[in-house]
């Protein structure tokens, strides 16, 4: 069967260094996957390529089978696969509201329907509807990593791609925000791969796992039995750690 999304042996390369090295990635339809590695790993540069704000260097992403790769970021967004970014960045002199309507305008035009539905749905969704008329300015890290989920839902996403949204906050805050990372699948349909830090956020969200280190894809499988490997023990905690574990 044909994935949703897939990516064909891409990579990138920085001057010497392959950032990403021939990583094939599929997504089931309604699937979580998650994406995990040491920093560095080059998760947020595959993002990149996905999204296509950055070229990849050979390698291809396919949506249904259909070439994505080479298609400029808007076009990309347009065909329904979107990202959150790790660094949260919202326009700072417009409201919430504001920022949301952006995603807004792409979801009008990709799905149809009002901006000003979208927007009130989206902000309603991520629990920011009483924030609507602030700025960005006045939300914790956790009120920004929600007004990102807003700003994304409201593009009409077939797949989103959430670079650490729970990474950075409280618990209570982490649980919150995986609770609605699950409900964008579960809800709303949205096929969704996951970059994350937060192991139990991983461990429960996904339903499948990457593993990523210095650029090569070294481990795919179930939560728990990536975890487990040799390989990927070693990847986080240095050669001979899977030796002493056992
Ligand atoms: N624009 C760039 N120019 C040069 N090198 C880059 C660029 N972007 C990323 N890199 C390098 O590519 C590698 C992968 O970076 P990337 O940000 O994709 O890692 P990551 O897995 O997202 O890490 P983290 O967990 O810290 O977010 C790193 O060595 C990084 O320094
Ligand atoms: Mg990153």
């Amino acid at each position: 069967m044909t994935p949703l999304l897939a990516t064909r042996a891409i990579s990138r390369r920085f001057g010497g260094l392959w950032a990403v090295d021939g990583v094939d990635l599929a997504l089931g339809d309604g699937e979580i996957l998650g994406v995990i590695g040491p920093n560095g790993a080059g998760k947020t540069t595959l993002f990149a390529l996905i999204s296509g704000s950055l070229a990849p260097t050979s390698g291809e992403v396919l949506l249904e089978g259909r070439r994505l790769s080479g298609l400029p970021a808007h076009r990309v967004v347009r065909a329904g696969v979107v990202r959150t970014h790790q660094l949260v960045r919202p326009f700072p002199n417009l409201t919430v509201a504001e920022n949301v309507a952006v995603g807004a305008i792409h979801g009008a035009r990709r799905a149809g329907g009002g901006v000003a539905e979208r927007t009130a749905d989206a902000l309603a969704f991520a629990g920011l509807a009483d924030r609507a008329g602030q700025p960005p300015a006045t939300l914790t890290l956790a009120g920004r990593k929600r007004l990102e989920l807003a700003r994304a839902l409201a593009t009409a996403p077939r797949v989103l791609l959430l670079d650490e949204v729970i990474a950075g906050v409280s618990p209570a805050e982490a649980q919150a925000l995986a609770a609605l990372v699950r409900r964008l699948r579960d809800e709303r349909g949205i096929s969704v791969v996951m970059i994350e830090h937060v192991m139990p956020a991983v461990m429960t969200l996904s339903d499948r796992v990457v593993v990523l280190d210095h650029g090569h894809k070294i481990a795919e499988g179930g939560p728990l039995d990536v975890v487990r490997e040799p390989r990927v023990i070693e990847a986080y905690l240095g050669k001979g750690a899977a030796e002493a574990r056992t």
